[in-house]
């Protein structure tokens, strides 16, 4: 054959294929041309296996379903403690790399990755390192963007406080103590729940701000309630999910929690069990972080 009509019959036979194959240019399997965009919100948080504690995660999806109706929304877990506990009882979550790899098999093109976490600790800083190695993938997704937490610039700080005002307990009285807990870490970001403290006492100074594993410690809140002469102490989570922490540390039975320590010297406690993602404005206040990276899509 001529070389001419070699060269021809290529040609025929590449643009017949595109003809007969349209779908090749809709769904991007063709190298060179741009896949249709599929957007993604995947939601990650350390998890719980607390049954109590699916009402922060059912709430907050509700609230990122409601700001993105027609997004596809997936979880992830990042303790492997909590997935493998869940994995034996049946109900597998993914961990972030393995949600990730999932979308990218599915053709995801744009994946707005949201930290349901409290404030950028270690586990932030993780789910950083695994979305930066996402994004470095050269046939991976276009565009991978990672949300902050709740508690990630001042405004933040302003915005979850005052949130927080609205959602104590009616009944209480003015000179009664709120405490709220947190988590509390070794990381350096352990500093946001120092300046929660500053901020929310700016407000009404009978609140608290202590932590179970960090700074503030609740020792220095008893000193100063017990100061004032303060006979009832409200206890609230500050932590997205009532699990764990909240049932056993804060309002547990045991010697060792908050409740228990607060009784020994004659504070009343009542205690709420009710994790932050469980409130509509705190939760909206991670889908405003949300936003804010969607609208880099
Ligand atoms: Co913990």
């Amino acid at each position: 054959m001529p070389r001419a009509r070699a060269v021809f019959h290529v040609a025929t036979l590449i643009c017949l294929c595109l003809v007969l194959s349209p779908g090749a240019w809709a769904h991007g399997h063709v190298h060179g041309h741009k896949k249709t965009d599929k957007r993604g919100i995947l939601l990650v948080t350390f998890g719980s296996s607390c049954l109590q504690a699916q009402a922060s995660f059912e709430n907050i999806e509700a609230r990122v379903k409601k700001a993105f109706p027609h997004v596809p929304v997936r979880w992830a877990y990042t303790s492997r403690m909590i997935r493998h506990k869940l994995a034996k009882e049946g109900k597998p979550i993914d961990s972030t790399a393995t949600a990730l790899a999932k979308m990218m098999d599915e053709n995801f093109t744009h994946v707005a990755v949201q930290s349901l976490h409290t404030i950028a600790g270690a586990e932030f800083h993780d789910l950083r390192s695994i979305v930066n190695g996402f994004e470095s993938m050269s046939c991976g997704f276009e565009k991978i963007l990672l949300g902050y937490p709740l508690l990630a610039a001042p405004h933040d700080l302003v915005a979850v406080r005052d949130a927080m005002l609205n959602n104590i307990p009616e009944e209480r009285k003015a000179d009664d103590a709120v405490i709220l807990m947190g988590h509390g870490t070794h990381h350096p970001s352990n500093a946001f729940y120092q300046a929660m403290a500053y901020i929310i006492q700016q407000k009404d100074p009978n609140m608290y701000v202590g932590t179970v594993e960090g700074a503030p410690s609740l020792d220095g809140i008893l000193a100063r309630i017990e100061d004032k002469g303060t006979d009832t102490a409200y206890l609230i989570p500050f932590m997205s999910v009532a699990g764990d922490h909240v049932r056993n540390d804060m309002a547990g039975a045991g010697t060792d929690s908050w409740k228990s320590t607060l009784s020994d010297k004659g504070i009343t406690t009542k205690v709420v069990l009710k994790g932050t993602a469980e409130y509509d404005n705190i939760a909206d206040l991670w889908v405003d972080h949300l936003k804010d990276i969607f609208s880099h899509f």
